[in-house]
Order: structure tokens, then sequence, then C-alpha cells
């Protein structure tokens, strides 16, 4: 009537004023091999998708997989922040109350909430764009009342089977209010795929954004690295007269022990056998002698780029001072763990194994406070 184009179709529409109207009806037509067009209804009506025989909806293999998407992203966004290096992005190992890197006890909440986001939010875009629904969508059959108390079963003449004597009869025999041909409104020209289309350069454009963030990303993270993680102020080391002064201190070495339990295992092992970080039982060491002056300052400064954390400016002076302590008594156990790291060094205390007395202030003693 109107463009000539594609000229306007004409659908022939019963409409009932009954949900169980429509039910049955529409269940009769199928079985009857009418073309049902569609039905519209002013609320969701159960079972007429099975009437209509409409095939599974796409929506809830669209949630499972937004689901598992958020489950990954979960997986991979904790993963990564808790310092796993990947080639294009460098993590970022927080030791944070001595826990492991990897807790994933503490990870579950996040998995359990990003993945209800993920598949909550692609349930209700998946619903959308299955329906073909967007903000400003006109209907396309203009049928009075089915968004109030009416049901309308809209038949295609178009489609196979179609003969509109059955039809009457049959909408007759289910009460029919009206049966009327309907025109259905002229198409404009095609939001949806214009919609389509927007929906995936927005896409790329995202992509493009996330692969330029990724790349800028990698190299300029190490290089503020060092400047995050310099104190501001200066490291004070100990000389080893002042560490052996309390080498012997019981309360010493177990708060020593304890700060060590909870803040070093995670990379050097429960028995300081090695794990991330050298073994600290044997004679090898990688910095200094093995001095507790030595181990004063690997330990207060840290070794940054090996990924052993600078401890004077996370644990207060007297605890990092008890835990060189006990580092200093597990000299010369010699656990079996991690293979040798660094020069061997004779150390005249490991004839002692268990104690450390403040007697062997050993002769070898530079006290190689520099730098
Ligand atoms: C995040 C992992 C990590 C944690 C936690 C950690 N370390 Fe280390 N540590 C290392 C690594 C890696 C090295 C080796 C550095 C190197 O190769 O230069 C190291 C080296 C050392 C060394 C020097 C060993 C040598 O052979 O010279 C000492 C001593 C040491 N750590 C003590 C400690 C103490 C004490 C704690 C707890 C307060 C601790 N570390 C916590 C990773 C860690």
């Amino acid at each position: 009537m109107t463009e000539s184009s594609t000229s306007p179709r004409r659908y022939l529409v019963a409409i009932f004023t009954e949900e169980e109207q429509i039910l049955s009806a529409t269940r009769a037509a199928t079985d009857a091999g009418l073309p049902v067009h569609d039905t519209f209804t002013p609320y969701a009506v159960h079972g007429l998708d099975h009437a209509q025989k409409l095939p599974r909806s796409k929506v809830t293999f669209i949630a499972f997989f937004g689901g598992m998407l958020g489950f990954l992203t979960a997986g991979c966004l904790q993963i990564y922040t808790q310092g796993v290096t990947t080639p294009l992005l460098s993590g970022w190992p927080l030791v944070i109350g001595g826990k492991p890197f990897l807790p994933f006890p503490a990870f579950v909440p996040v998995f359990f909430e990003l993945t209800v986001l993920f598949a909550g939010l692609s349930t209700a875009f998946g619903m959308f764009a299955v329906n073909g629904l967007y903000p400003g969508k006109k209907a396309r059959l203009l049928i009075d009342g089915v968004t109030n108390d009416r049901f309308a079963l809209a038949f295609d003449p178009n489609g196979k089977g179609f003969d509109e004597g059955a039809i009457a009869s049959l909408a007759q025999s289910h009460h029919v209010a009206e049966l009327a041909w309907v025109d259905e409104a002229p198409a404009g020209e095609g939001p949806r795929k214009t919609l389509i289309k927007l929906g995936m350069a927005g896409t790329l454009v995202l992509a493009l954004v996330a692969g330029i963030w990724a790349a800028v990303n990698a190299p300029h993270h190490e290089a503020e690295a060092p400047v995050v993680a310099a104190p501001a102020a200066p490291i004070v080391l100990l000389t080893e007269a002042e560490l052996s002064a309390v080498a012997a201190d019981a309360a010493v070495i177990a708060n020593g022990e304890a700060k060590f339990k909870a803040n070093c295992v995670v990379c050097h092992g429960e028995k300081a056998e090695g794990k991330v970080g050298p073994n600290l039982t044997d004679k090898f060491w990688i910095h200094g002698k093995g001095t507790l002056a030595d181990i004063y300052a690997t330990v207060a400064k840290g070794v940054l780029e090996k990924g052993m954390p600078s401890w004077a400016t996370m644990l207060p002076p007297a605890d990092v001072k008890a835990v060189v302590i006990y580092v200093g008594t597990l000299r010369g156990k010699n656990v079996p763990g991690k293979e040798p790291q660094g020069e061997a060094v004779e150390m005249p205390t490991s004839a002692t194994p268990a104690a450390v007395p403040a007697a062997p202030v050993a002769p070898a003693e530079p006290t190689p406070t520099a730098k």
C-alpha cells in the first residue's frame, strides 16, 4: 500500500480473550499444519512456546558460556594480580600477611561473583539479541489490545498449508473474539543490521584499545616497578656485633621463627630448604658470606629484581632483626632441598649445629656494611 519496493505483508489474526483459548487454538493450529506466524500476548503464557513448536531457546547456552567466561576472567585476573608473569604482562607479587601467592580458597568468592555477573549480563543481553530487540525497536504488527487483555494468533498467508476457511472454523471452535487481516507496518531501512554493524565495530575498537593498553603497559610497568618499591627512608643496616649480641636470646629466636613461618616459607620453604628463594641452610651464599650482618643486609634491602622483597619496608625493625637471628640459627643445618646457589663459604659456626651461641664471632668477619 505504501512503499512499493517490498510491499508490506498482511497477516490473518485471530484474537482471543482468554489464555486457555489461545493455548488450545495454537496447539490445534500447529497440529493441523496451519502456518502460524507468531503469537502476541500481554504477558508470558506458559506452554505457548511448546504449542507453537518453537525450538529450544539459545539463551540457556548464552548464559552458560557467559558464566564460563566470568569464571575464566576471575581466574586470569586473580592469578595475574597475584604475581604470575606472562610474556605480555608482568605480574605484581605482593606478600599479604604471609599468604601464599595463589591462595585458592580466597579466590572462591571472586570466582562466584564474576561467574554470576557474567552469566546474568549475558542472559539479559543474549535475550535481547536473540529476540532482535533493541532500544527504539518498532513493532511490526500493530494489533489492538495485545498489551492489555487480548491474545492474538497470527497466520502467515504465504506460509505452507494456509487455508482461510480452515483457520476460520478452527478459530470459531476456540471461541475467537475477532478474526481480521492486519497489515505489517512498513519496515524501516533495517535498523537491526545497523545495530549489528555498530556492535561489531564497537567490539573491534574495544579489542584494539585493550591490545594497545596491554602493549603499552608491559614495558611501562617494568620501568616503574623499582620507583614504586624504592623506600623513602634509607634502610639502616646493623653490624655483626649488634646482631650477635642477641643471637642467643631465646625470645628473639622464637619471634624470628614465627616471623619466618609467616613471611618467608612461601619462597624459602618450611625448613628454609629453598623453593623460589635459595636454601638458607647450606653453606652457599649469593649475597655476602653468610654472616649475620650479610643476612641482615639482604633481608632488609631485598633483591627486588630477583623477587626477594625488601623486608625493612614491611616489617618493624625488631622483627627484621629477629628473623635474621633465626635464619642465623639455620646456618649449617644443610637441610636437603634446593640445589646450591652462590658460592661456598666455610662457616666456623657449622660445627655446632643447633645452637649458635654468642661465642663464634668469627674471625672471618669483614663487616661488609658497605653499599
Ligand atoms: C617472594 C619470595 C621471597 C620471600 C617471601 C622471601 N624471600 Fe628471601 N629470597 C628470595 C629470592 C628469590 C632470593 C634469591 C635472590 C637472588 O637470587 O639474588 C632470596 C634470597 C634470600 C637470602 C639470601 C640468600 C643468599 O644465598 O644470599 C636471604 C638471607 C633471604 N632471602 C631471607 C629471607 C627471609 C628472612 C625472608 C622472610 C622475612 C625471605 N627471604 C622472604 C625470595 C623470597
